[in-house]
């Protein structure tokens, strides 16, 4: 008899223990229990309070830990690129679908259609269910009103006014190698010219650049700060700038048609968490996750219709928008690139 009860204070006891866990932690150590304890390390393409704020938010709500690393489109290709044989993340979110598609082809990700994916426009996702949109952001100029009025020049209203020689030296962007932003300037301009004549004019563009960054959304922040007239970055960026502070920013885009992104979310082939991934895209899609983006100064519009855009972006909304090919654009991604090194080193 002795011996039984001992066995059944020790199996009680344990059992006692584990609930305690799971209780002491507050729900976070229960979720994470009954998520198996999972974690989840993923790249992130958006901003990063954009990416702590939904991290916050997952690992709330689901106790799996996350880790986020924020890296530009090119860069991130490159990094899963150099760990395809053994990845260290396990999901891709944000920065232009282009960057995904590109890695898709070069058999980079694993295809996953979430069953929250029906919610969601079939122009916002990948047909062969490789990748899927959470939100959408149109490439334009902030200009700095104060430098505008120094240079005796209008805020510019086209690609064509961006050459002017008032504009010399004063024009920041980033470089279309290492920043998706950069790189839908530079498959806008081939879409709307023709490759010949896209290529010229980012030749020409190039003698008025003061210095790429890597980065899309540094330029509008530099021109907030008066460190050129003109950024060229994505208009919910440059409303960020000015919601916090950069009151000198000008919001204009191109009357020939500007381009736009739709910022994707994908799950990279062979990673390490890939039923943690499958949650958080599952999660992204929905109405509710979001709508945190605009809480911390993302104002992209989003692609689940039940989900609630920024009225911050509501004086973007008529942006004249070209017919973005996203499928060419992914495609010629690593060719472009290469051509538009070329033009502007000859
Ligand atoms: C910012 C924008 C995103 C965009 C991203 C591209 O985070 O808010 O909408 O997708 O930049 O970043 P990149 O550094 O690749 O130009």
């Amino acid at each position: 008899m002795k011996g039984k009860t001992k066995a059944i204070c020790a199996a009680s006891l344990a059992s006692l223990m584990l609930l305690a866990m799971a209780g002491c932690g507050g729900g976070g150590d229960k979720k994470a229990a009954d998520n198996g304890g999972k974690k989840l390390t993923m790249y992130w393409g958006a901003l990063e309070d954009f990416m702590v704020a939904d991290i916050n938010a997952f690992q709330k709500e689901t106790g799996i830990k996350v880790e986020g690393v924020r890296m530009s489109s090119g860069e991130t290709i490159g990094r899963i690129k150099a760990e395809k044989a053994n990845p260290k993340a396990s999901l891709w979110f944000g920065g232009p679908a282009d960057g995904q598609i590109q890695a898709k082809q070069d058999g980079l990700l694993e295809k996953y259609v979430s069953p929250n994916a029906a919610k969601i426009p079939d122009q916002f996702k990948d047909k062969d269910g490789y990748w899927t949109g959470v939100y959408v952001g149109y490439l334009g100029f902030a200009s700095n009103a104060k430098l505008l009025k120094q240079a005796g020049v209008e805020a510019p209203k086209s690609w064509a006014d961006l050459l002017k020689p008032e504009f010399k030296g004063q024009i920041v962007t980033a470089n279309p190698g290492s920043s998706g932003t950069a790189y839908t300037m530079l498959a806008t301009l081939v879409q709307l010219k023709g490759e010949k004549d896209g290529l010229a004019y980012m030749k020409a563009l190039h003698k008025q650049i003061k210095n790429y960054q890597k980065s899309g959304t540094a330029p509008a922040r530099l021109a907030g700060q008066g460190e050129c007239i003109v950024g060229i970055s994505f208009l919910h960026d440059a409303i960020k700038y000015r919601e916090e502070g950069m009151k000198d920013l000008v919001l204009t885009a191109p009357a020939e048609g500007t381009g736009y992104e739709v910022g994707a979310v994908s799950l990279i082939k062979g990673g390490p968490d890939q039923d943690a991934a499958k949650k958080f895209i599952d999660w992204a899609l929905t109405a509710k996750a979001q709508e945190i983006g605009q809480t911390v100064g993302s104002y992209q519009f989003l692609t689940n219709p039940d989900a609630k855009p920024p009225k911050q972006a509501a004086e973007i909304k008529d942006t004249k928008l070209i017919k973005y090919n996203f499928e060419w654009a992914g495609a010629h991604r690593n060719e472009l690139v290469e051509k538009w090194n070329k033009a502007i080193k000859d």
